[in-house]
């Protein structure tokens, strides 16, 4: 029970790596704002952890400010922000066009400075928060078939580190996870959507791993609630790779 009293809001809550994360959260003591662009799964995610269910679509800071003000106004002021949110469409960078480089940046950069920027100002002001940002090791190695995520991911790393040096006197840390193929909706629709390499995207990933398999969200969940919690006390800035092994290659 790590987080006992502490309340969180995890974005991109109803599926994957975050409705994982919001369950361990949530079995850790903390009370958590599930939220996401997809009401209806945040709703079955809170119902089964006893939270609250948000829209909230990190594109719109509208959306974010109402979705936030009422996590608050429901919870109280929030502890934990986890930023998880993301999205890509698979494909050669060659093939790519502005449409999708801002559909992608919206969500997995714009949206995590975003709803950081909602956040962050009243944890400052209270002295004390955890702020963890769901990067990728695509923005450390570069995935090939993902260029403009990578590339957001990266940018995600940054904002990382930038938070935490700023942060840093207030008693809020900021870190990040950098997960590797995780098996969850948004990789296992690559080999679809990337047709050139089909299955093998995702086998090519697996291989680019020490462990030789997928990672599993609640691996990356646990990783999430350490980073949360006091037993991270003495870290920030920093990007944690919960991906068997994948960027010591
Ligand atoms: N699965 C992997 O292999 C992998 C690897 C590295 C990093 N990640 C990152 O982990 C995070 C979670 O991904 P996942 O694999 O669980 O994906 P997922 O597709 O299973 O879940 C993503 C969730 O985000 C929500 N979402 C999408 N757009 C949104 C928006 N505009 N506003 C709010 N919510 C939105 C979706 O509705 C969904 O519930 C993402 O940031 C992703 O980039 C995933």
């Amino acid at each position: 029970m790590r987080l006992e009293g502490r309340r969180a809001l995890v974005t991109g809550g109803a599926g994957g790596i975050g409705a994982a994360t919001c369950r361990r959260l949530a079995a850790e003591g903390a009370a958590v704002a599930v939220t996401d662009l997809d009401l209806d799964g945040a709703r079955e995610v809170a119902t089964e952890i006893g939270g609250g269910a948000y829209e909230l679509d990190v594109r719109s800071t509208d959306s974010i400010h109402a979705a936030v003000g009422a996590a608050e106004s429901d919870l109280g002021p929030l502890d934990v922000l986890v930023n998880n949110a993301g999205y890509d469409e698979f494909g050669f960078f060659v093939n790519t066009d502005e449409a999708m480089w801002d559909r992608v940046l919206a969500v997995n950069l714009r949206g995590v400075i975003a709803v950081t920027h909602a956040v962050l100002p009243a944890m400052q002001e209270r002295g004390s928060g955890r702020v963890v940002n769901v990067a990728s090791e695509a923005g450390r190695l570069g995935s090939p078939g993902s260029g403009v995520y990578s590339a957001a991911k990266a940018g995600v790393i940054g904002l990382t580190k930038a938070v935490a040096g700023e942060s840093a006197r207030y008693g809020v840390t900021c870190n990040a996870v950098a997960p590797g193929p995780i098996e969850t909706p948004l990789l296992m629709s690559a080999p679809e959507q990337f047709a050139e390499v089909g299955e093998r995207v995702v086998q090519n990933m697996i291989a680019k791993t020490v462990l030789r398999r997928l990672g599993q969200p609640e691996e990356v969940a646990a990783v999430i609630a350490f980073l949360a919690s006091d037993d991270a006390s003495y870290m920030t800035g920093q990007t944690l790779g919960v991906s068997g092994g994948m960027g010591m290659i």
